[in-house]
């Protein structure tokens, strides 16, 4: 039998950093107390959130980035469909206390691990105190594992994304060119800024037709939410509609994996850059980390 802190030290030796990692990266990295929380979101479904969050979670892991992917699309939980890969455990198990945090991380390619949300999110708003405060240091070892927890959710407006959304260190929010995706993703920004108007939020225009209708979307996102909404955003670029995701999508594999050179993986790599560069400070230790992500997501929820 292996015990905890034998457990701890596999998945810290699985995790660990890879050797390309720059020695700025490293520097940064020591002492690190937290890891950042991205949430993926959109206004309208089928804008492609799962894609983007599972190729970039690839992306940033071969940057030399640990990355866990955390499914809270509870509708239609899919990040374990484009691995191919069934979790033996869901988020529920580990609420519900049958099962650990080593054992509801499942292995996902190249390094990164996926927990599968499940109905855990429900559950963990009925739980008493100490259950709760129980659940959250455990859930605190992510941060001690990881740099980046990407969280896949289902589509916004609901108060459940939407704590989501506040909850997050930062925002990464998903849209195509569809007149009803822009003024669904509007509608978000909005109901985000009447919570929050510092909030960060990342935009990415996705199944672009070219480079042109993409940044014109963009701007005009940024223009009229600058303007209407007192809200800064931040443009992280696009990807074009490319019928290799839809054929990685069929094999159930991501693109970035299957079709590293197809239109939309150079451009995920893009994406990368725009998230990480930004200014240096992606592995900061200022960000909340899953602890404090955890304990603010129950509170909003609360309320
Ligand atoms: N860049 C793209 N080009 C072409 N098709 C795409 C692209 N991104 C996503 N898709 C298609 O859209 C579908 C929905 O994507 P998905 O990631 O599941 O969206 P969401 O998670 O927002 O519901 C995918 O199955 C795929 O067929
Ligand atoms: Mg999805």
């Amino acid at each position: 039998m292996m015990d905890q802190a034998e457990k701890l030290r596999q998945v810290i030796n699985n995790l660990k950093l890879k050797q390309n990692m720059s020695q700025k990266e490293i520097a940064n990295n020591v002492g690190k107390k937290a890891a950042k929380v991205i949430t993926i979101t959109s206004g309208k479904g089928g804008v492609g959130k799962t894609n983007i969050t599972v190729n970039l979670a690839i992306c940033l892991s071969e940057l030399g980035y640990r990355v866990v992917i955390l499914d809270a699309d509870f509708g239609l939980a899919n990040v374990d469909v484009l691995f191919g890969i069934v979790p033996k455990y869901t988020l529920l198990d580990m609420i519900e206390n049958r099962r650990n945090i080593f054992e509801v991380l499942s292995d996902g390619p190249k390094n990164i691990k996926f927990i599968s949300g499940g109905s855990g999110v429900e559950a963990l708003v009925k739980l008493e105190k100490d259950q709760l405060d129980k659940f959250v240091s455990n859930i605190a070892l992510l941060d001690k594992i990881s740099d980046i927890i990407l969280i896949d959710t289902g589509a916004g407006l609901s108060d459940t994304v939407m704590s989501f959304i506040m909850a997050a260190d930062e925002v990464l929010l998903v849209t195509t060119p569809e007149p009803t995706s822009i003024t669904d993703a509007y509608a978000l920004i909005k109901m985000v800024s009447n919570r929050d108007r510092s909030k960060k939020i990342k935009v990415l225009v996705n199944k672009a037709e070219s480079a042109s209708e993409a940044n014109d979307i963009l701007n005009k996102l940024t223009l009229v939410s600058e303007k209407f909404l007192s809200m800064k955003l931040h443009s992280v670029g696009f990807l074009l509609h490319d019928e290799m995701v839809i054929k990685a999508v069929k094999l159930q594999q991501p693109f970035f994996l299957s079709y590293p050179k197809c239109h939309a993986a150079r451009q995920i790599k893009e994406v990368c850059k725009e998230l990480v560069d930004s200014k240096g400070n992606f592995l900061d230790n200022e960000v909340s980390g899953i602890k404090g992500f955890i304990k603010k997501l129950v509170n909003l929820m609360n309320t």
